[in-house]
């Protein structure tokens, strides 16, 4: 398999200013990864490793100090202005909160026009097709468009942010944490739906979560984050029946067994 994403040496930092005293987070600090097309690969570590800044690398939220991240070979910190334009088509985000990523204000099917009136000179007829589309893909019923998010459930709602991320049909999706904030029985529905989608729609997905038992029944690669640095990486079996650092091996024995 080829790579899809390339991730060098990367290191970002945070700086902040108290009391006049310059403090400096380092909250990814030298990570390399590969992540393949069409897989689906998991980061893990405990709140606070960095999981999320380097998502947000990925998705230019968050400037690197150094390092790269190459996309399909290219570096996206040298992209030209069209290379940036067309970047949204290939890669999208799923937050952990789907009370807060959705804008109140606005209907479903305005959220979902949304991407597409930004990034694309699309028809109207062609939009509508896409959002309907979308909106099958992730189970909802098309009477959803004319709703506002706060009508919807917590697992309905991250559906809807699931078809808004599907809306440019993105190469990889980036979930973040994308159940952790529904109840369990919600958990497995979400899951399985990115498990379908990553067949129906060939999608290569980045998970992250600090839940291992959901890494270990959804992903085919995992890689373990500990304050800031990649210490381990393997296929799923292999970090969970063979892990050799000593830090996710306490990972491991801490995570509840699925009841
Ligand atoms: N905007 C920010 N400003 C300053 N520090 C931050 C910011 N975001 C995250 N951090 C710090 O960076 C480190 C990594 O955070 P994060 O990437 O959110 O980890 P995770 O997603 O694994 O919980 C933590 O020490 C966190 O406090
Ligand atoms: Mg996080």
């Amino acid at each position: 398999m080829e790579n899809l994403l390339e991730i060098k040496n990367l290191v970002v930092e945070y700086t902040s200013i108290k009391n006049e005293t310059k403090s400096v987070v380092r909250a990814v600090d030298d990570v390399s990864l590969c992540i393949k097309t069409g897989e689906i690969y998991a980061l893990a570590g405990e709140s606070g490793c960095g999981k999320s800044t380097l998502s947000k690398a990925i998705t230019k939220l968050v400037k690197p100090k150094s390092g790269d991240i190459l996309f399909e070979g290219k570096s996206i910190l040298k992209h030209t202005k069209e290379e940036a334009r067309q970047y949204p088509h290939n890669v999208q985000m799923v937050f952990q909160n789907p009370y807060s990523s959705l804008n109140p204000k606005m209907k479903i099917g305005e959220i979902l026009r949304e991407p597409l009136d930004i990034n694309t000179k699309f028809s109207k007829n062609r939009k509508s097709a896409i959002i309907k589309n979308a909106l099958d893909d992730v189970g909802l019923a098309q009477s959803a468009l004319d709703l506002y998010p706060h009508e919807f459930s917590g697992g309905q709602r991250q559906r809807i942010a699931i078809a808004r991320a599907l809306i440019l049909n993105p190469k990889l999706l980036i979930a973040d944490e994308p159940v952790s904030a529904l109840d369990a029985s919600i958990q497995a529905q979400i899951i399985n739906l990115l498990k379908e989608l990553k067949e129906s729609r060939e999608l290569t997905i980045l998970f992250i979560s600090h839940d291992l038992n959901v890494i270990r029944y959804l992903a085919d690669r995992v890689g373990i984050m500990y304050f800031g640095k990649l210490i381990e990486e393997n296929y799923t079996t292999n970090i969970f029946n063979f892990p050799r650092e000593d830090y996710t091996k306490i990972l491991l024995s801490s995570a509840p067994t699925l009841a």
